[in-house]
């Protein structure tokens, strides 16, 4: 039944996929087609899609039985409107051609910081989070970690009985590019000995020290959960530096090798390391993952018709709400330290 007049919306994915964003696109097209008789114009591969004008039309057929899937239909990619010459000027073009009255922005923190800046420049733009990593500002909590945190919990128990098997310690590389909540959420679900968090540099001698005091204590093996963003004191440890995309993400992976080194070689006891990579980031959401990025695409078309362009669809407690893109992508959501603190007796 249509309640008012139909609009004319864009949708596109953006920055590095996650579980829930199918069920996103879902519910955007699902309530704008049923209830106000949108049209819905998928763009694809992220923003190269609008600049490029890549695209395809998005109806009811074109998301059946896509809710538990991984991924993203429309594809993302992390390319970045104001880094392109001309940018500006193709996405103009593109919502012309269109005839846009709006676009419906899904990502993280660069595909969010792009849509706010597009909305400084006039165009109707509206966000909605998506992140494995936790770390959007002023929403709760995005799509895709709750899953992330089942994948990367899974690991950890797997790990743990060939871990005592073997007498041998396993430090355990997550996501996380610069916040700790899936190293945190999933170390404490996991029983994790130690848990390293980007937001707090570690001093590899009191991680030695966990490690040898739980060896004293007679449990020859130890589990560290290492957030991949996660660095040393400074002047402690060598660590390369990353490479940095477009947007000046840098591309992580790897320190839990130099810790994988660094504790065989202070404590004597034998160390491997595993790194989870984009396993945390495949396949299907879990309830609560499809649950929230439903509601969040719902609240996405209820905002485009009132007009709330320049909004970011965001949890707030229980509720779902509308904050500001500036106020959103203004910092990131990091593990305040008192919390990575409350955990401290868990450790060793
Ligand atoms: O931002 C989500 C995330 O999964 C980070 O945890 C990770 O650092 C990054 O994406 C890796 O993304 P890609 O290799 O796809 O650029």
């Amino acid at each position: 039944m249509h309640s008012t007049t139909g609009l004319r919306l864009g949708v596109l994915t953006g920055g590095g996929d996650c579980p829930g964003l199918n069920a996103v696109i879902r519910a955007v097209v699902r309530k704008g087609i049923d209830q106000h008789g949108d049209e819905l114009i998928g763009f694809r591969h992220g923003w190269r899609g609008v600049l490029e004008d890549i695209h395809e039309p998005l109806d009811i057929d074109s998301v059946r039985g896509i809710l538990p899937r991984g991924g993203t239909v429309l594809g993302s990619s992390r390319v970045n409107v104001f880094a392109q010459p001309g940018g500006v000027d193709s996405v103009r073009a593109t919502f012309e051609r269109h005839r846009l009255d709006g676009l419906i922005a899904i990502g993280g923190e660069g595909t969010l910081g792009g849509a706010k800046e597009l909305g400084d420049h006039g165009f109707n733009v509206i966000g909605v989070p998506k992140t494995i990593d936790n770390d959007i500002g002023a929403t709760d909590q995005t799509f895709g970690f709750d899953t992330a945190v089942r994948v990367a919990t899974e690991a950890i128990d797997r790990l743990h009985s060939t871990a005592e098997s073997h007498h041998r310690n396993l430090v355990v590389e997550v996501m996380g590019r610069h916040a700790g909540w899936i190293a945190l959420h999933a170390g404490l679900a996991g029983g994790a000995d130690v848990i390293l968090i980007p937001e707090q540099p570690f001093d590899i001698d009191e991680v030695c020290a966990l490690i040898r005091r739980r060896h004293a204590r007679g449990r020859y093996f130890a589990i560290v959960v290492v957030g991949e963003g996660a660095t040393p004191k400074e002047g402690t440890l060598e660590v390369a530096p990353p490479s940095v995309d477009e947007f000046g993400h840098e591309r992580l992976g790897g320190i839990s090798r130099v810790l994988e080194r660094e504790i065989e070689r202070r404590t004597g006891y034998e160390t491997r390391s595993t790194i989870l990579g984009y396993v945390q980031r495949g396949g299907t959401p879990t309830a609560f993952d499809r649950v929230l990025a439903t509601r969040l695409g719902l609240a996405a078309v209820d905002a485009a018709h009132a007009g709330s362009w320049g909004m970011m669809t965001s949890l707030q407690g229980t509720e779902i709400g509308l904050v500001s893109l500036a106020e959103a992508t203004a910092e990131r959501r990091r593990v305040p330290l008192e919390e990575y603190a409350r955990y401290g007796s868990l450790f060793g």
